[in-house]
C-alpha cells in the first residue's frame, strides 16, 4: 500500500470550512480507488495560532513542512485582526523556499455553470494561467525609509532572473503541448524596460524549441480586457508573479467564480513538497455562514492526487464535480441553493455513482 504524507494547513476564514469538505471527498476516493493511503497531518497555523503565540506559524515552519509529500492549504488571512502582509508571509515564503516556481491555475467554464460573461458555450473559457511563483514582484527586497517624515518613501524591488523566466516559459510550453498548443506571454514591457524586456527576449530565445506551439505577447492591461472580451483566444497564459495573481482571479470569475478555481504551486523537480490550494482567499464576508463553495478546494485536492501520480482518483474527483455542476447544483455564489455540506454531499453521491 502506497502511503503519502500530506500536510493539511486549513488556515483562516473559509479555509477550514472548504478543507474539511475536501478531506471528506479524498477519504471517499481513497476508499473507492484502493491501493493508496493519504496520511494527513493537521497544522493549526493561522490567525488563531497568532492570537496564542504572536506568530502565524512556528519559526521552523519550513522544516516542519519539508518532509511531506504534499501540502494541502485552505486560505490565509484575517484582515480585521492581523495585517495581511503578516498572515500571508508564510505562504509566500513556502512558495519561494520550496522552489514552487510554477503556479498552475486552470480556469474552465464547466457545463451547467453560468459565466458573468455573455459567452456562448463552455469551450469559450478554457485556459490555464501559469504564474511565475518564486521571484518577480514578490521577493522581499526593499525597505521603508524616513518613516513618519514628510520625505518618507518605500522601495519594493522586483527581481526577474534569466533562470526563473526561462524555466517558467519552458513549463508553459510543455503544458501548451498537451493542450491547444498556444502560449500567450503577459508582460508590461512597454513601460518596464528592464524586467519585462528580459521576458520578451527569453521568449524569443526558447520558442523555436517548441515549434508546434504558437505564441503571442500581450501587455497585462490589454490582456485584462481580452480575458473579458474574447477569453476563447487564451490557452496557456504565462506571466510574472503579480500579473499571474491578478489574471488568475479574473480567470476564476469568467470561469464561473472564485469558488470553482483550483491551483497548484509546483516544484517540478520534486526536490520539495508542492502545495495545493484554491485561488481564493479566506472570504471573511461569508466565513462562518456555511455557504462557501467547496469546489475550488476539492479540485485543488484533485490536482494534488494527480501530482502524486494517482491519476484515476484525480479524474474520478473531477468527473464527480463536473457531474454535480452539470446537474445545476451549486452554492449561493453560483446562484444555487446548496450550503457547503450539501454541495459536498452531492459531489460524493456522484463519486459513488461512478464507481
Ligand atoms: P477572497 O478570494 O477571499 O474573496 C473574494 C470574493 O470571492 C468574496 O466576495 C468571497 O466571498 C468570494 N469567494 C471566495 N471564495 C469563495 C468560495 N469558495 N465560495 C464562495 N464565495 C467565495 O479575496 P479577498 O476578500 O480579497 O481576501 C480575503 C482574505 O484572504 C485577505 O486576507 C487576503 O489577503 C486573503 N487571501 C488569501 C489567499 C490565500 O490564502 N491563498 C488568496 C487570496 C486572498
Ligand atoms: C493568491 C493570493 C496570494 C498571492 C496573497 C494572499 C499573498 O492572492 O494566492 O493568489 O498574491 O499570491
Ligand atoms: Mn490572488
Amino acid at each position: 500500500m502506497q502511503t503519502y504524507e500530506i500536510a493539511v494547513y486549513p488556515g483562516d476564514g473559509i479555509g477550514p470550512e472548504v478543507i474539511d469538505q475536501t478531506i471528506q471527498v479524498l477519504e471517499v476516493v481513497q476508499a473507492q480507488a484502493g491501493g493508496f493511503v493519504l496520511n494527513l497531518t493537521h497544522l493549526p497555523w493561522g490567525a488563531d495560532y497568532y492570537a496564542e503565540t504572536g506568530r502565524v506559524a512556528p519559526p521552523d515552519f519550513l522544516d516542519v513542512l519539508r518532509p511531506f509529500d504534499a501540502i494541502l492549504l485552505g486560505a490565509l488571512g484575517a484582515p480585521e485582526r492581523i495585517p495581511d502582509h503578516i498572515t500571508l508571509e508564510p505562504l509566500v515564503r513556502t512558495r519561494q523556499t520550496f522552489n514552487q516556481y510554477a503556479c498552475v491555475r486552470p480556469a474552465r467554464l464547466f457545463p451547467g455553470v453560468r459565466s458573468p460573461l455573455a459567452v456562448e458555450g463552455s469551450s469559450d473559457v478554457d485556459l490555464v494561467v501559469v504564474r511565475e511563483n518564486s521571484e518577480g514582484e514578490y521577493v522581499y527586497c526593499g525597505g521603508r525609509f524616513k518613516v513618519g517624515e514628510p520625505e518618507e518613501f518605500a522601495l519594493q524591488t522586483a527581481v526577474h532572473t534569466r533562470r526563473g523566466i526561462e524555466r517558467i516559459l519552458r513549463f508553459g510550453f510543455e503544458l501548451a503541448m498537451t493542450r491547444r498548443q498556444h502560449l500567450t506571454l503577459i508582460t508590461k514591457s512597454n513601460a518596464q524596460k528592464y524586467g519585462f524586456v528580459l521576458w520578451d527576449e527569453i521568449l524569443e530565445e526558447v520558442r523555436d524549441q517548441y515549434p508546434s506551439v504558437r505564441t503571442d505577447k500581450q501587455h497585462v492591461d490589454a490582456a485584462a480586457m481580452n480575458f473579458v472580451r474574447s477569453p476563447e483566444q487564451f490557452d496557456v497564459v504565462v506571466g510574472s508573479n503579480l500579473f499571474g495573481d491578478i489574471l488568475s482571479d479574473l480567470g476564476g470569475i469568467i470561469g464561473g467564480g472564485l469558488g470553482l478555481a483550483p491551483s497548484a504551486n509546483l516544484n517540478p523537480e520534486r526536490e520539495y513538497p508542492s502545495m495545493f490550494e484554491p485561488v481564493h482567499g479566506s472570504a471573511p464576508d461569508i466565513a462562518g455562514q456555511g455557504i462557501a463553495n467547496p469546489v475550488a478546494a476539492i479540485l485543488s485536492g484533485a490536482m494534488m492526487l494527480e501530482w502524486l501520480g494517482l491519476n484515476t482518483a484525480a479524474e474520478s474527483v473531477r468527473q464527480a464535480v463536473e457531474a454535480t455542476l452539470h446537474q445545476g447544483l451549486g452554492t449561493p455564489d453560483l446562484g444555487g441553493q446548496l450550503n457547503t455540506h450539501q454541495m459536498t454531499d452531492a459531489i460524493i453521491q456522484n463519486l459513488e455513482a461512478t464507481k
